[in-house]
């Protein structure tokens, strides 16, 4: 009777070696819906500008990539201190894939808000007043050009290292493999 996890044990699970606990895994989906909706701006922008769907999306670009980057810094946090119980990577290739996207997760959204304050315009993510702007004379040309030079390009490298993550996870399901989409899943 006594052994019987308490109730809030099992809805805010830690990791554990054999699987991701439940804020890994809110934070893992909820994270790959809100990629889902900045990569679909980022494409309707840069195939079909001022299309319907470009429209749509693109003013929301910022301030989707925004929380991004508010959830990326709790997920970075929340690796380390379960990174001694979290299932161990199925590989080296794993390692490094999980690594490169903390990197770009983390880099992307920084470059894109450190643009968007050296350009001197105010700013307010989902309302929240976080960079009051200043004379537009005194822009940060390093920062505004650092965005122009890597937010982009990086933006399509995750892209394609997602592509390939999502190959690899389907490609743990064959027979024989170690079945990873258990791990943060079902
Ligand atoms: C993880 C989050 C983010 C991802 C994956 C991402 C991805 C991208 C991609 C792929 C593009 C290129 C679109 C094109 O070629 O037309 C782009 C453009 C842009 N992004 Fe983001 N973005 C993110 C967050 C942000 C944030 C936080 C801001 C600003 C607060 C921002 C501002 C912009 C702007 C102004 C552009 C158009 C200029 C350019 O192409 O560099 N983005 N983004
Ligand atoms: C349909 C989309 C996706 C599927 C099916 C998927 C599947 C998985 C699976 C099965 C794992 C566990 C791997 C293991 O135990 O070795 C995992 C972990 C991970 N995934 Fe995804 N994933 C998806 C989207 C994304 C996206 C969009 C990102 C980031 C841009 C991402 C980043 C990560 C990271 C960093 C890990 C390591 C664990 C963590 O710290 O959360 N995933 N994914």
């Amino acid at each position: 009777m006594h052994d019987q996890p308490a109730p809030h044990a099992t809805w805010l699970s830690p990791d554990t070696p054999a699987r991701y606990g439940t804020v890994s895994r809110a934070l893992h989906w909820a994270m790959a819906a809100g990629f889902a909706w900045i990569f679909a701006s980022a494409i309707a922008h840069a195939t079909a500008r001022d299309s319907a769907l470009d429209s749509l999306l693109w003013p929301t670009h910022k301030h989707v990539g925004s929380v991004l980057m508010a959830l990326a810094l709790l997920r970075a946090a929340w690796a380390l201190a379960q990174a001694r119980q979290r299932p161990p990577g199925v590989s080296v290739l794993a390692r490094l894939g999980h690594g490169a996207l903390y990197a770009l997760m983390l880099a992307i959204p920084a470059i894109g808000l450190l643009r968007q304050y050296g350009s001197g315009r105010a700013f307010a993510p989902l309302g929240l007043p976080l960079m009051p702007g200043f004379d537009a004379s005194q822009k940060m040309e390093w920062a505004v050009n650092l965005g122009g030079l890597l937010h982009g390009e990086l933006g399509w490298a995750l892209l394609a290292l997602v592509v390939g993550h999502i190959a690899a996870a389907l490609w743990h399901q064959r027979p024989g493999s170690t079945p990873v989409l258990r791990r943060m899943m079902g």
